[in-house]
């Protein structure tokens, strides 16, 4: 039987080396993590993405790989790493983990073998070119920061592809050695226990530029329905999420009928929700919603508000993007960054003011979806713009007031990167424990949100669909499933207001049961009753039926 719980899952992602420091050497490690896991499971999450915690020289924050088969030992060791998922496993979490396979670290014995020896088997796991191709300026990810994506090797004697930074070689989808090796490392992590992976980077790792003679597949697409076979036979309930930021018309090519990827990040509604947050106007979202396809049955979109990287706004008109600047009052020279994207996190955009926060974070709970949330969100961490590109939002988790935030003993000096300290995002104001002992904390908020989130089957298993209101600010929408109605109503304004929902006689006839707003509401009494909304205020409903 197909297993979907990842459809009603809550995910939270987890960087090992900035969560939480336990041998004191002033990096996080697994030692720490494991310490965390009563806590991450009281928060209510039921599934871990680990960000890559693989040996590395650590130049693009782990994503550039030198062994595929164990932990970075600043990290801890295999051992260490069993155990946590042995831990998060006794709370019902599952874990899954980074996957970067699109290339590997120049340093990684495979780059350095196909470097020394043309005819070591390993040359033929990367793109190489004896000439500079003359689109080598075309298609730089990291604009700004990257000059080229052909780089030449002296002792090749070549240039080899990389479509990130020039210490990330490209790997050779087309040879199908690579793919051998590929499917055994998921096999090992696999077996090690994991529920499944997020692949970094699909689009890139399926493309098959400078690649020449293939011949184990028609269609790069096929890639993923391989992999995806691979999964499934390895572990029946085990899940791809991809992450593909692709034009909508693409995005069906990833899930296929159902026998591709399970799971893509919602790119496009998170850009459209930063447009309508900032405008103040239901419109926007409502936009990016009904630009998505049809996704099949088990397919499902993973929704966040901010994630580690930049936060993407490339799929946004030029104007729309200086309108987001402009509104969130942001000086472009300080967070723009790659051309496409802020480098903050979210509540600095928003001036830290919670009603937005909030705002922001129950649509990401309840609109059609799987929640991912980016550890330090639930506590409304800020970021560090005097740090280098995305390290800005990277910095170290502020668990409590003492020295480091908690994060770790060593002298501040030692810390991975420094913890914020000053101002109203520092860790003596914004911290796990602080917040724990303040029942009107954004982490208590959180977990109220993630529990109910829980209770409502009907928004990660269900069908859904807008509700036309009488306001422009108000974003109002149904989630149905086997007989339970679930209704989110959104309001986007500053100013409060009574919005009438064009309800049909479906949930007209019923019973509205609050289930999680932004302050204690009058119940919604007859059927036709206009329904109050805060200032940025939202509510959660149940129509009707037999679910609490
Ligand atoms: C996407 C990751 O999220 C990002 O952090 C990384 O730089 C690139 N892929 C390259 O691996």
């Amino acid at each position: 039987m197909l297993d979907l719980w990842y459809k009603n899952a809550v995910i939270y992602c987890i960087d090992v080396e900035t969560f939480m420091d336990g041998n004191n050497d002033g990096i996080g490690d697994f030692e720490g993590l494991i310490s965390r896991l009563d806590y991450i499971a009281g928060l209510g999450i039921n599934c871990i993405w680990l960000m890559p915690f693989y040996p590395t020289p650590n130049r693009d924050n782990g994503y550039d790989i030198t062994d595929y088969y164990s932990v970075d030992p600043r990290l801890g060791s295999l051992g260490d790493f069993a155990e946590f998922i042995r831990q998060a496993s006794d709370r019902g979490i599952r874990v899954i983990v980074d996957l970067v396979i699109n290339h590997t670290s120049i340093d990684h014995p495979w780059f350095q073998a196909a470097c020394k020896d043309k005819n070591s088997k390993y040359k033929n796991f990367y793109v190489w070119s004896k000439e500079k191709p003359a689109d080598a300026e075309d298609g730089i990810v990291f604009p700004g920061y990257q000059d080229s994506t052909w780089t030449y090797n002296e002792e090749a004697g070549e240039y080899y592809f990389h479509r990130f930074f020039k210490y990330q070689a490209d790997l050779n989808v087309g040879n199908p050695e690579v793919w051998e090796e590929l499917y055994k490392v998921m096999g090992f992590w696999l077996e090690l226990g994991i529920s499944g992976f997020r692949v970094d980077a699909v689009p890139f790792l399926i493309e098959l530029k400078g690649i020449e003679a293939r011949t184990d597949v028609d269609d790069p697409y096929d890639y993923l329905r391989q992999m995806r076979d691979f999964l499934s036979w390895r572990r029946g309930d085990a899940i791809i999420l991809a992450e593909a930021n692709v034009s909508m018309d693409i995005i069906p090519k990833y899930f296929g009928d159902g026998d591709k990827m399970q799971l893509l990040f919602g790119f496009l509604v998170n850009q459209y929700l930063m447009l309508a947050i900032a405008r103040e106007e239901a419109e926007p979202l409502a936009k990016g919603l009904k630009a998505l396809p049809e996704i099949p049955a088990i397919g499902q979109w993973a929704n966040f508000i901010r994630n580690h990287d930049e936060l993407s706004l490339d799929k946004l008109s030029d104007q729309e993007q200086d309108e987001i600047l402009q509104k969130f009052h942001q000086n472009k020279d300080e967070v723009w960054i790659y051309d496409r994207g802020l480098r903050r996190r979210f509540p600095p955009l928003v001036d830290g003011d919670r009603r937005r926060v909030q705002l922001a974070y129950s649509l990401m709970f309840t609109l059609p979806g799987t929640p991912v949330l980016n550890s330090g969100e639930e506590i409304g961490m800020g970021d560090d713009l005097s740090l280098e590109q995305r390290a800005a939002s990277r910095t170290p988790m502020q668990w409590s007031a003492a020295a480091n935030g908690g994060f770790s003993k060593a002298p501040a000096s030692d810390l991975i990167r420094p913890v914020i300290s000053d101002g109203k995002y520092g860790y003596p104001e914004v911290n796990v424990i602080g917040q724990r002992q303040d029942p009107n904390s954004l982490l208590n908020w959180m977990e109220r949100a993630i529990r109910m989130r829980k209770e409502c089957p009907e928004i990660g298993w269900g069908d859904w669909e807008q509700i036309e209101t009488d306001n422009p600010s108000v974003f109002a929408h149904r989630c149905c499933w086997r007989g339970g109605e679930f209704v989110a109503v959104h309001n986007f304004s500053k100013e409060a207001c009574s919005v009438c929902l064009r309800l049909d006689s479906r949930s007209e006839q019923k019973q509205w049961f609050d289930l999680l707003a932004d302050r204690a509401y009058e119940p919604i009494a007859a059927p036709d009753t206009k329904i109050d909304l805060e200032s940025y205020g939202y509510r959660w409903f149940r129509v009707g039926g037999e679910r609490l």
